[in-house]
């Protein structure tokens, strides 16, 4: 098969070209903004392998560049939802804006399938926790949900109109090898700064649910090959939770840094747009033959020690 790959040089997207590029003919279109060249670099020169370093509002280079695939794989967006809240236009622009462009390129390229990448931020503050992928009405509450449910109607219009297979994902928190955002991410990071002090959004008791990356590409592939609706909606994230507090301690002891000083910024949610808590439901994936191996915490221990080696630079 052929894949053309939208932020495939971008964490989530990285992983998805590895596990497509051994054996399919593979194009990633990314633009470099928040994706790094090193992380594809090592299929340079494989048969079939191809980058295209062009960005999504492009759209004569898009479709260009499109054709003659049959699947689209749209992983590309801003994945800062905090940058988005000062920069109004940002996930308009990025994110809906971009995935107009990817659809009506996979409808003059008679591209046959699309997967898109979504969020539980979709769902805002639900009310109804796990959330299913029924629940609604659906009121986001940052300006990145907004835009990726924006995206999701998109999605589902270009599928009915157009005959194209849609596959909305989902995601839970995805984290693990190449993470370049995200909460574990981001406390390295500081501890880069200063490794005796940490700061940390919020009063820490935040609990979300973690997914890790090779978990999140394989319920995505396992969904892909075996669901054939119209358009196949799923969550796609572990079956619990773990609060902040826990996440801080379990980075904190895996970089073995002692007497380190943690501060809490307060407040229920990490910043403006934050949902604070959430848990999807799983069942659809898991009744269609699918769950992921960890769970949320389980996830949180390997990524943090992933995230320490990578990027950890005080020992
Ligand atoms: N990481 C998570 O926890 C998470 C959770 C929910 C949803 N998602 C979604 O998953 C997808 C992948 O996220 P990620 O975490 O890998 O982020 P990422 O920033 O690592 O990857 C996004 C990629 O898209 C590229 N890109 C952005 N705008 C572009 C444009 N206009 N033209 C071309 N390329 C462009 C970037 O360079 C980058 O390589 C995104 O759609 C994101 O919204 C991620």
């Amino acid at each position: 098969m052929d894949y053309f790959i939208t932020g495939g040089a971008g964490f989530i997207g990285s992983a998805v070209v590895d596990r497509f590029a051994p054996k399919n003919r593979v194009t990633v279109y990314d633009n470099l903004s928040s994706g790094r060249q090193e992380f594809i670099s090592h299929h340079k020169g494989r048969k079939g392998f191809k980058f295209v370093k062009a960005d999504l509002l492009d759209i004569e280079k898009l479709i260009k560049n499109m054709k003659g695939h049959d699947t689209v794989w749209h992983m590309a967006a801003n994945p800062d939802i905090r940058k988005g809240t000062e920069s109004t236009m940002l996930d308009l622009e990025q994110n809906t804006f971009a995935t107009f462009n990817v659809l009506e390129c996979a409808r003059r390229a008679d591209v046959k399938s699309v997967v898109f990448s979504s969020t539980s931020t979709v769902y805002g503050r639900a009310k109804k926790v796990p959330t299913h992928e029924d629940y609604g009405p659906l009121m986001p509450i940052s300006l990145y949900g907004a835009s990726k449910l924006a995206c999701e109607a998109l999605v589902s219009a270009y599928a009915e109109l157009y005959g194209i297979r849609a596959y909305i994902y989902r995601f839970a928190n995805i984290i693990g090898h190449r993470s370049t955002h995200g909460i574990l991410f981001d406390l390295v990071q500081k501890l880069n700064c200063d490794p005796t002090q940490l700061e940390v959004l919020g009063d820490g008791n935040q609990r979300k649910s973690y997914l890790l990356v090779n978990e999140c590409v394989d319920g995505m592939v396992y969904g892909f090959k075996n669901s054939k609706d119209k358009v196949n909606y799923f969550n796609l994230g572990s079956q619990d939770q773990i609060s902040v507090k826990k996440i801080v301690k379990v980075l904190v002891d895996e970089t073995k840094l002692k007497g380190v000083k943690i501060n809490y910024t307060g407040g229920e949610s990490g910043w403006k747009g934050d949902v604070p808590k959430f848990l999807l439901d799983t069942k659809k994936m898991s009744e269609l033959g699918w769950k992921p191996k960890h769970n949320s915490e389980d996830a949180i221990r390997k990524a943090a020690k992933i995230v320490v080696d990578e990027y950890l630079k005080v020992c």
